[in-house]
């Protein structure tokens, strides 16, 4: 544990940390963004009975994303992202969080099959963590994979002021696809109130349909317009929706992103994780083409090679590259003004330090993207043994610049809830009647992307968000209902959510 691959070697976890580019502070508690949390050895924090035990402190921080941007937020340990954390597949963890602020909170593991009441989602599944109350939350860390950890108390308020971190399961099996060196990112929106609000994602790209320009793109803003809303930007949307101006990769904005060291002739990892509350990102390499090898985590059958990676808030993909034209490069993201607002990072080859790097592209003309049907996933889930359902959820809400969301036609507590027995194969079929892209996901298990847009997917990729685009798209997806309890099952933009496009998944 603490060990990373890089040319074949086991690394010191100082090592590993100056490769990750983080500062090995020695203290777990004082590194940077991103770090990597370890196992403490001796001292503050020993496991028990063999059980790894790992400190949480939800806090207050004044948090500075590039010189003269400066916000009050909330942190994990006083960063953000909060640490790291890096669990072995089938590790028993016992994470014991500490609520240091002024109000309730609470820490869903998003993506990691954990036991019910380990969940975190206030009011089903545990009572919020009150201000100097400790909860601690024990479970086996399941799936392999890129998970990530954030708060479930008020997200519209505590996720989008800090509260989220990375989680990554090392998979008991040996990893898929090799490579030397990697890095995780993640990626968030801010309203800070210092810039100029950027427009906020509408259609969603990830099902390969909408996106600028796009057909769908030209008829949701001439849709837009017959209704009276007119325009994009923040401003123009609900009435209580933030008006985000600042883009961040690991915390921080360019020029404060700390950047990558790769050199070259390295096959580079990046996990991303899209913890935005409101945008899509789409990733691109300047001078690189990436290789998509896994989806929420699950690894596909091969690598997919695309120029550029649209990402729904919530969800992770890890992408690969290989590090074959010394110099330096921005990773950005190539939505209008996302850079400028500071979603870019330099990548610089060993040696290369000095390289003057081109500068970023926006737009999406000409670029091959990534998008769900392009991919073959592996066949992870446990199989089913019960009844087959089936459900049709209609998204809906948002009309006239409203705060409301529904899931046909309800909000939240008022909701359906999908009534099913260990073992039983759910089928869940979407349509979005809105404008705005919906990304669902559902706690306590992963999905099958059977379909998307009507196109079906041969080999289904394995998720646990995913993104229903903006006018009538449309998925099919398909759990085995493995883990019993009552599950959340929601559009992971807080705002929809506050706006009651939630449900439960009740598995009996
Ligand atoms: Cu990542 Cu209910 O959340
Ligand atoms: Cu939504």
């Amino acid at each position: 544990m603490g060990t990373a691959a890089v040319k074949g070697k086991s690394l010191s976890r100082r090592e590993f940390l100056r490769l990750s580019g983080q500062a090995g502070l020695g203290a777990v508690a004082l590194m940077a963004g991103g770090g990597t949390l370890l196992p403490r050895q001796g001292g503050a924090a020993q496991g028990t009975g063999g059980m790894r035990e790992i400190h949480l402190e939800a806090r207050e921080v004044t948090w500075e994303m590039a010189p003269g941007k400066v916000i009050k937020a909330m942190a994990y340990n006083g960063q953000i992202p909060g640490p790291e954390l890096r669990l072995r597949e089938g590790e028993r963890v016992r994470i014991v969080l500490k609520n240091s602020l002024s109000e309730p909170t609470t820490i869903h593991w998003h993506g990691v099959d954990v036991p019910n009441a380990m969940d975190g989602v206030p009011g089903i599944t545990q009572k919020p963590v009150q201000p100097g109350e400790t909860f601690v939350y024990e479970f086996e860390a399941r799936p392999g994979g890129t998970r990530w950890y954030h708060t479930h108390f008020q997200e519209h308020k505590q996720l989008d002021l800090g509260l989220y971190a990375p989680l990554i399961i090392e998979p008991a099996g040996g990893e898929p696809f090799g490579f030397d060196r990697e890095y995780t990112l993640v990626l968030d929106d801010w309203a800070t109130g210092t810039g100029r609000p950027l427009p906020s994602t509408r259609e969603g790209t990830a099902g390969g349909r909408g996106g600028m320009g796009g057909m769908m793109g030209g008829m949701g803003r001439m849709m837009e317009g017959m209704m009276g809303r007119g325009g994009m930007g923040g401003m123009m949307r609900g009435g209580n929706s933030p008006a985000y101006d600042t883009m961040t990769i690991n915390g921080k904005a360019y020029p404060a992103t700390q950047p990558l060291k790769v050199s070259k002739g390295e096959r580079v990892r990046l996990r991303l994780i899209n913890a935005s509350a409101d945008h899509s990102h789409v990733v691109r390499l300047a001078g690189h083409r990436l290789q998509v090898t896994h989806t929420d985590g699950n690894p596909l059958v091969q690598p997919v090679e695309v120029d550029a990676l649209p990402i729904a808030p919530s969800e992770r993909y890890d992408v690969r590259f290989v590090a074959a034209r010394p110099g330096a490069w921005f990773l950005y993201c190539v939505e209008p003004g996302h850079a400028a607002a500071g979603e870019q990072v330099l990548i610089v080859y060993e040696g290369r330090e000095g390289a003057k790097p081109e500068a970023p592209a926006e737009g999406l003309a000409g670029l091959d993207l990534w998008h769900y049907s392009l991919a073959r996933g592996r066949d992870v889930l446990p199989a089913a043994s019960g009844q087959e359902r089936t459900y049709d959820l209609v998204l809906s809400g948002g009309m006239m610049g409203s705060d409301e969301w529904t899931i046909n036609d309800k909000r939240y507590p008022n909701t359906d809830p999908l009534r099913l027995r260990k073992g039983d194969r759910a089928r869940v079929r979407f349509r979005n009647m809105s404008m705005e892209a919906h990304p669902m996901h559902l706690h306590g298990q992963s999905f099958k992307v059977l379909s998307v847009n009507g196109q079906h997917l041969p080999a289904p990729i394995v998720k646990d968000s995913v993104d229903v685009e903006a006018h009538m798209g449309s998925l099919l997806i398909e759990f085995t209902a493995h883990n019993p309890g009552d599950w959340f099952f929601h559009c992971h933009k807080p705002m929809h959510m506050e706006g009651g496009m939630i449900m439960l998944a009740k598995i009996g």
